[in-house]
């Protein structure tokens, strides 16, 4: 009985004193804190704009359950949900400890919670990167157990966050194959609305992981609360919004479980993939300046490094080339003057060559008819005419029609007694085996040790999962989902360790991957086939709000009816590259590329590293007006593109912002088309005070489908 009481105590004792724990998660501009409940629960006491180190956090009110458990006495969509040994599907978690450090000078402050089951041996541990400057954090779960035998996870959210205000919106980006990222905003009604992707490979075609949500009033460009958030996972995900009977709004991101209860082993850990947000007090524009910051430093691969221009032969000649016709090709890469020649789909396969997308794709060998002396030739003329040499590669599928399909049936994702399903006439590995992965990162590695000189690669996935099933999970198949991405990112690991600097672009049939996960294995990825100039505005409107402009590879085409001029502008507000016959161009238009090549060069800085102001979004005017300023605030690039102006349009003046209001500033229009000339008559210099506070006329020559680039620069 006193042992009994002294136990009593103890726990008592420690309750108490947990009762006084608060854990601060802070950024220069945001505080995320923690506290324990009377019960010794985990409760989020505080999201919202930084707190100043004197505060009392002890009178935070904030009582709502961190990290809200399935099978407990909560109405709340669940956090985690865990079927135990006996068949109890409930789970409490309780604090255990905390600890926090500070990391990589102190930008950076990794923190973890413990928590516990009294009754069942579960750990949960929550992991926070809290990043200072850039004002992002990273959340995201590790969960074990020390049961007998395994238990069954349903669901496994990265993060869940808890907020208070009058009103919600939410802006979701949503697509279609040539149509990502429409941004469609809406208001939270009672209830729950879900953003997910249960496609697996080709996640992202109709949904992006990435949201912004408002709160009180629609989200506003530079004003108003704004949480913007991303999943970095290159697979199915889900946010839930759940907005309570107390106009509470609980946000749960992470995997879909859909499809995939997770049977944990003793001692395994599930570690969920990071759910990266921030929160702007000023609008979209700040959440989106965090995001590009945070992203080139820490998000995407050498997001500050080398960047190449290219010639891209897909829409010049789709698969319809040989030698030849390729070489001469490289001509053009030399004449526009960038970096790059990337042969896209089409060189390889054999006995099924891969004259269309009906076959070949799987067998990873030059086709000798098209390339009689193979890829090692081609990087070496082009070698000779001055140009790097890149390749399109899309490893993770198979075509029926293939010798792959023919020697290894088992290695493809499908349903053993159904007929099997096609998209664009193919299939996808199945990555979960090993052996798969072995082949995978094999053709990475051959065709670069094979060619040495190979310089950049397309790394491609044009299709989703449906009508699964992979014969090496066997009667694991709710795991297929999960361990698909965890065998991609096996694959890119191995990839990376040999290749480590190597450009590879993300593409998937488009932008049909866009995620944090896989950016730190890639340098840039592949928004849209969509090249027209004018959707192109929107849809790279969409990706600026979460990814930097060099990530954003941007390539002009014959897509759309705008001018070359108006085509050329909007890529160069992304990574430029061109996918064009060369040789049908007029010597002005060769001129005029050349030069913009050149400009782009030494523009880029500003365009890559700079702070983007979205001045006017094409969501509410027949125009939009993009504003890059380098941090040092002595040079901003400004595009501006006079849409489909309907007769009524007036447009008013545009205020610039972020420069600095001391210093002055020359205006210079750029990137002229030959024998054109400026329509603006910024002949004087303006001081960043009345460029902001006053702004300027950008109707240039009133045309539709006009296009100008402003040089801004302080003297
Ligand atoms: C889809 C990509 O989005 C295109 O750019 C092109 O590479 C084709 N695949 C090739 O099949």
């Amino acid at each position: 009985m006193k042992k009994l009481l002294a136990i009593g105590l103890v726990l008592l004792t420690h309750l108490a004193s947990a009762q006084n724990i608060h854990i601060r998660i802070n950024t220069q501009h945001v505080s995320l804190v923690y506290g324990v409940s009377a019960e010794g629960r985990l409760v989020q006491q505080y999201l919202g704009q930084a707190l100043q180190p004197a505060f009392a956090d002890t009178t935070l009110k904030g009582k709502q359950e961190a990290y809200v458990t399935a099978g407990m006495e909560s109405l709340l969509d669940p956090a985690i949900r865990i079927v135990h040994n006996d068949g109890n599907p409930s789970l409490e978690l309780k604090y255990a400890a905390h600890e926090s450090a500070p990391q990589k000078e102190n930008d950076v402050t990794a923190t973890t919670i413990t928590l516990k089951d009294p009754v069942y041996p579960v750990t949960v541990i929550l992991h926070f990167e809290a990043y200072y400057k850039e004002d992002i954090i990273k959340a995201w779960t590790e969960i074990k157990h020390a049961e007998k035998k395994p238990v069954q996870v349903t669901a496994y959210a990265s993060s869940m966050l808890h907020l208070k205000a009058d009103k919600y919106w939410l802006t979701q980006f949503h697509g279609d194959w040539a149509k990502e990222v429409d941004m469609q905003e809406q208001y939270l009604t009672t209830g729950m609305k879900i953003l997910d992707s249960k496609l697996g490979t080709r996640a992202n075609m109709l949904q992006s992981p990435m949201f912004l949500l408002s709160l009180d009033h629609p989200a506003e460009e530079e004003n108003g609360e704004v949480l913007a958030g991303t999943l970095a996972w290159t697979g199915n995900f889900k946010f839930g919004f759940e907005v309570d009977e107390h106009n509470a709004l609980h946000v749960n991101a992470g995997i879909n479980p859909y499809a995939s209860d997770y049977t944990l082993k003793p001692g395994e850990i599930f570690t969920t993939p990071a759910f990266i947000f921030t929160l702007s007090p000023k609008g979209k524009g700040q959440a989106s300046r965090n995001f590009n910051r945070w992203a080139l430093d820490y998000g995407v691969l050498d997001g500050r490094g080398p960047r190449l221009t290219l010639l891209n032969n897909w829409e010049a000649t789709g698969m319809d080339f040989n030698e030849q016709r390729l070489t001469a090709l490289f001509g053009g890469t030399k004449k526009l003057g960038v970096d790059l020649f990337l042969l896209d789909d089409g060189w390889f396969a054999n006995k099924f060559p891969r004259n269309a997308d009906n076959a070949g794709l799987g067998d990873w060998a030059p086709n000798t008819t098209k390339l009689p002396h193979g890829l090692g030739y081609l990087v070496q003329e082009a070698q000779k005419q001055g140009v790097k040499f890149g390749i399109w590669l899309e490893p993770e599928m198979v075509n029926p029609k293939s010798e792959l399909y023919t020697q290894h049936p088992e290695w493809v994702l499908r349903l053993p007694n159904r007929a099997e399903n096609y998209f664009r006439h193919q299939m996808v590995l199945d990555l979960t085996n090993p052996a798969v992965q072995d082949f995978v990162y094999g053709i990475v590695d051959k065709t670069m040790s094979e060619n040495p000189g190979i310089a950049y690669i397309k790394w491609d996935c044009n299709r989703m999962l449906t009508n699964t099933w992979s014969p090496y999970l066997k009667e694991k198949q709710s795991h297929l989902f999960i361990e698909y991405t965890r065998s991609l990112y096996k694959v890119l690991d191995r990839v990376r360790a040999k290749y480590p600097h190597l450009p590879i672009m993300l593409c998937s049939g488009g932008g049909g991957r866009t995620d944090y996960g896989a950016l730190k294995y890639f340098t840039e990825f592949w928004p849209s086939d969509n090249t027209d100039g004018l959707e192109r505005i929107y849809i790279q409107y969409g990706y600026s709000h979460f990814f930097p402009s060099n990530t954003m590879a941007a390539h002009v085409t014959n897509w759309g009816h705008q001018s070359l001029k108006f085509r050329t502008d909007v890529a160069m507000m992304g990574k430029l590259g061109y996918d064009i016959k060369v040789d049908d161009f007029t010597e002005k238009e060769l001129q005029f590329s050349h030069d913009a090549v050149e400009t782009y060069r030494r523009i880029s800085d500003a365009v890559w590293y700079g702070n983007l102001y979205r001045l006017v979004s094409p969501y509410k005017e027949n125009r939009a007006v993009f504003q890059y300023t380098s941090e040092d605030q002595k040079k901003t690039i400004l595009f501006n593109y006079l849409m489909n102006i309907a007769k009524n349009d007036v447009f008013a003046a545009v205020k610039l912002q972020g420069l600095d209001p001391q210093k002055n500033y020359r205006i210079r229009e750029i990137n002229l088309y030959p024998d054109t000339r400026t329509s603006f008559h910024f002949d004087q210099l303006y001081s960043g005070d009345f460029l902001m506070k006053e702004g300027i006329q950008l109707t240039g020559n009133g045309r539709s489908l006009s296009s100008n680039i402003l040089e801004i620069t302080a003297e």
